[in-house]
């Protein structure tokens, strides 16, 4: 049977305007809230290059630059956009709900 992740609230929306990262914890997993250019997106806070944090990347129009040897990943897909990172970092669904932010991870 196909599990489906449970939304968890996770931080009010006004706690991240635009350009605001959040770090969160959901159910074991290290999750980051970004919003870029009024989109929240929910992404794993871990780097698939070396397991480096990402929270005190650099963001762009959709995407994030790993601080340590700065690899983009596409917020939407996660998927890696340059090297050294070849591999995706996993994304989470994401909802608004009474003012709240919420994910399924
Ligand atoms: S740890 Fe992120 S690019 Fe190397």
């Amino acid at each position: 049977m196909l599990m489906q992740a449970e939304f968890t609230r996770v931080a009010r929306v006004e706690e991240l305007p635009p350009g605001a990262k959040h770090v969160a914890e959901i159910n074991g997993k290290a999750v980051l809230l970004c919003n870029s250019n009024g989109k929240v997106f929910a992404i794993s806070n871990i780097c698939s290059h070396a397991e480096e944090k990402l929270d005190c990347g650099r963001m762009g129009n959709g995407w994030i630059a790993c601080p340590i040897h700065g690899a983009r990943f596409d917020l939407a897909t996660g998927k890696a956009k340059n090297p050294p990172a070849k591999q995706p970092i996993a994304v989470y669904a994401v909802r608004l709900e009474e003012g709240w932010i919420e994910v399924a991870a």
